[in-house]
Parts: structure tokens; sequence; C-alpha cells
């Protein structure tokens, strides 16, 4: 078959590399081998190009290089097209590893005990709950946020979920949905955004959203920069000195040098390094799908398009 591979990642040379020898069977080519893009059937890319995908006009299936989706169902007339998304085992024990330590960070007061130590301060014991003192909310119960929910819960922590429409009867954790997500916000100390970028999420976490927010919590988001209303994120910090944000995504990336949430002292701000793309897994996760497509020569996609993921 002929794999077309486009991606955006710095180590994109690594990942061309990993793949052509996992995939040696097939033919893999890049922008730079100037083929006829009608002869493509598969593409795996990250912020693939709408000029380049319009060309690729006998495509099957589209992989995406990440988990979100949202970079392919900006591309124009997918119609039916399947697709597959990197569902990695090491990326959601990654994202765990990631919402853990900022929880702690929020939980063990480090802060304080960072800005202190510019100061050469020797700051004052301060309170600082048990793990069953919090109640970590988390939104979003996909492939990871339901991995980092069970986790989360394991070291006691008290944990709930939350799901635009609760279908699922889940007895490890309580869920609640739209009717009940007043009570799903002032019930937790940290909330954790794993949402996707769809029409529904976009801003979902604005003003209206925050000042539910206990006084004293930490706001999560690992899922998209867009569920985050940036500018009602800064006002609310400005009014409630002991929240906090802890921020990997954003609306546009790399944040921009004049942002305000660099100076913030309430936003913690990492660069979409949550968890990274793991080569060797995520090509041998994506290598497993396209065999059972080889094979059977249909594949289900994992993303419905109306919803958006
Ligand atoms: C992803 C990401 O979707 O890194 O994989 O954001």
């Amino acid at each position: 078959m002929n794999i077309f591979f486009y991606v955006t990642f710095s180590n994109q040379e690594e990942f061309l590399s990993t793949l052509r020898k996992k995939f040696k069977h097939d033919n893999v080519y890049t922008i730079k081998d100037k083929i006829d893009l009608s002869k493509i059937d598969v593409a795996m890319v990250w912020n693939l190009p709408n000029d380049i995908f319009k060309k690729m006009v006998n495509i099957k299936v589209i992989f995406s290089m990440g988990a979100g989706v949202d970079h392919i169902l900006k591309l124009s007339n997918l119609g039916n097209l399947p697709i597959i998304r990197v569902k990695d085992p090491n990326m959601r024990i990654r994202m765990y590893n990631h919402v853990l330590s900022q929880i702690l960070i929020f939980q063990l007061k480090l802060k304080f005990y960072d800005e202190a130590q510019r100061k050469k301060i020797w700051m004052n014991e301060r309170y600082t709950p048990l793990n069953n003192e919090l109640t970590i909310g988390i939104m979003g119960l996909g492939y990871i946020g339901n991995f980092v929910a069970l986790k989360i819960k394991k070291l006691g922590y008290n944990v709930i979920g939350f799901k635009r429409k609760n279908q699922t009867k889940n007895t490890t954790f309580d869920i609640f949905d739209k009717k009940s997500l007043n009570k799903f916000i002032n019930t937790s100390d940290v909330i954790v955004s794993i949402l996707p970028d769809t029409k529904n999420t976009k801003n979902f976490i604005n003003a209206n959203f925050l000042k539910k927010m206990k006084k004293t919590s930490l706001l999560i988001n690992i899922g998209r920069g867009s569920a985050v209303s940036e500018l009602d994120l800064i006002n609310h910090t400005v009014n409630n000195p002991n929240f906090y944000a802890s921020l990997d995504v954003f609306n546009k990336e790399p944040l921009e040098k004049k942002h305000m949430f660099w100076a913030n002292r309430n936003i913690t701000i990492t660069p979409h390094i949550a968890a990274i793309t793991d080569h060797h897994s995520s090509i041998n996760y994506l290598f497993k799908r396209f065999m059972d497509f080889k094979k059977n020569k249909k594949i289900k996609s994992d993303v419905d398009i109306k919803l958006g993921y």
C-alpha cells in the first residue's frame, strides 16, 4: 500500500525512520518524494495542510499521529473517511504522571515554598490535605481520562467524572452530566480537563464555570486550549488568590511572548508536554490497526465526525 506521512513534530525524522522500518512491506512517502498524491491509500498525519489532503482523491483511511483528531477534522470534504487515532498505553501513563504531579504541587503547597526559596525565606509549615480530603473531578472520560481517573482513585483521592451525556453506569466513581454540572464543579478541589476541541467544548470553562469552582482549587488543562476562555481565566485569578491553574494546552501554540499567562503567579505553564507521542509505542499501535485494515479491507472509524471526537 502507499502511505503518506506528514507531521509537524520536531522529531519527525526519527518518526519517519521508525515508520519505514515497521512498514517495510509498504511504501512510505513524504512530501519530498513528490509522488502523485492520487496514488495514496493511507495518510498518517499531524497537521496535514488541506491543499495536500485535497489531492489524495483515493485515500481510504487517515491515521492521526496523536490522540487528538481536531487537526484532521479541520480538513474539508472528509466524507465518510475512517479516522484512526493513537491509543497508546504509554501516552496515558504519561498523562497520569503529569496530572498527579500538578495535583501534588497544589496539595503540598509546593509553589509557596518555591517562591519562598527564591526570596531566601524559611517559611512556616502550612496544613496540607491528605488524599482522601480532596476530590478530583475529571472532564472527558475517554481512553485517557478514564485511565487517569482510575489511577488517581487508587491513590485514595475521591474521584468524580463529567460527561455531557452520561449513558454509562460506572460503579467505580460517580459521573455527572450537563444537568448536574454545577454539583460536579463545586464538589471538586481539582478539575482536570481532558476535553477535546469540538463546537460543544469551546470556552466551556468560562467565567460562569470558574466562579462555581471552590475558592481554593486547581484547574488542570491537558485536553485542548479551546476549552478554556483564557481572558475569563486571567480575570478569575485576579479576584481569587487561592485559585490555581496548570495549563499544558493553549488557544494558540506556541504561547505568544506577550501573553498574560506568562507572568501570572497563579498559572503554571507547560508547553504541550503532558504526554509526548512516543514514536515506538504509537507506531506499534498504528501498525496493528493498519494490518487489520490490510487484511479485512475495511476499518471502523474511531471518530464520530458529527460529535467531533
Ligand atoms: C495529542 C496531543 O493529541 O499531543 O496526541 O495533543
